[in-house]
């Protein structure tokens, strides 16, 4: 019964990132995780090899070819090495009599024309039906924080050309800041870089309802993707004390005059 019903199921997430792209798949679990990169011949923009492959392949040959990111930040940049792309990531992803359901991760800023390339790319690469998920909400969920419950988590995912972050609570995104720096720009400018991963940490705790700025003194803010890694990055659970919390939010409501609101901790 369980193999009959692999036939028929295929549920896929894909993360298609600037630099990195993974692929998980409903039953197997993480089928890729490679490079989102496009080895091209230089003159005629053919595809010659995919991921990893595409990348030892430009490594090891002089000249004639060429790597390319066709996405950047959850934009397509080339459509036709995109849905290439997908369809190599398709590839990975076990046999079953149907095609795949996707859903894909993006920024959550992505505007509507951008959000109908990405889906367009895939549905094109073969996909049988696909769903957006903005990628803070991916993150947390991958990170293992418990989205549907009725506290606040806040995760920062810090990719190579985004850094995404949100509150997350009872299954929806309560509030996020979504800024085009990442760990591409760490590598130039390392100061602004944990600057922003700072800032954003920081904007987060004030954008958020007093209560739940309350549950992420407890639960910290979580930092995931490939910027999480690099050793200079605040560290990856990064704990936020009490009395920031209060006055990052204090702050806030002195700033919009609110006299109706005020932060009571739960150990109060
Ligand atoms: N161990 C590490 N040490 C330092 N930097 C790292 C490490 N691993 C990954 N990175 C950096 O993280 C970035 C890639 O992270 P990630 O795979 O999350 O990005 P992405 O999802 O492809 O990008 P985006 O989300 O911006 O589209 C690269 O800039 C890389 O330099
Ligand atoms: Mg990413």
């Amino acid at each position: 019964m369980i193999l009959f019903a692999r036939l028929f199921e295929n549920d896929v997430g894909i993360d298609l990132g600037t630099a990195n792209a993974r692929v998980w798949a409903r039953g197997t679990g993480l089928v890729m995780d490679e490079p989102s990169s496009v080895a091209v011949d230089a003159r005629s923009r053919k595809p010659l090899a995919f991921g990893k492959k595409a990348e030892d392949l430009v490594g090891g040959k002089s000249g004639g070819a060429v790597l390319v990111h066709p996405v950047e930040a959850g934009c397509v940049r080339d459509e036709a090495l995109a849905r290439a792309f997908l369809k190599h990531c398709f590839r990975k992803v076990p046999w079953s009599l149907l095609a795949p359901r996707a859903v894909l991760a993006v920024p959550g800023d992505l505007d509507q024309d951008r959000k109908v390339a990405m889906k367009e790319a895939a549905v094109k690469a073969g996909a049988r039906e696909v769903f957006l998920i903005e990628a803070p909400m991916a993150a947390a969920i991958g990170a293992g924080l418990r989205v549907t419950e009725p506290t606040g988590c806040a995760v920062v995912d810090i990719g190579a050309a985004t850094a995404n972050a949100a509150v997350i609570s009872l299954a929806g995104i309560v509030c996020a800041r979504d800024v085009r720096i990442g760990a591409d720009v760490a590598e130039r400018d390392p100061e602004a870089f944990e600057a922003e991963v700072v800032d954003s940490a920081a904007r987060l705790l004030g954008m958020a309802p007093p209560e739940i700025a309350a549950d992420l003194v407890g639960n910290g803010i979580v930092l995931t993707g490939g910027g999480a890694l690099r050793p200079r990055t605040p560290p990856r659970r990064a704990g936020l004390s009490r009395d920031a919390a209060e006055a990052r939010a204090r702050e806030r409501w002195k700033r919009e005059n609110r006299s109706d609101v005020d932060l009571v901790f739960g150990d109060e």
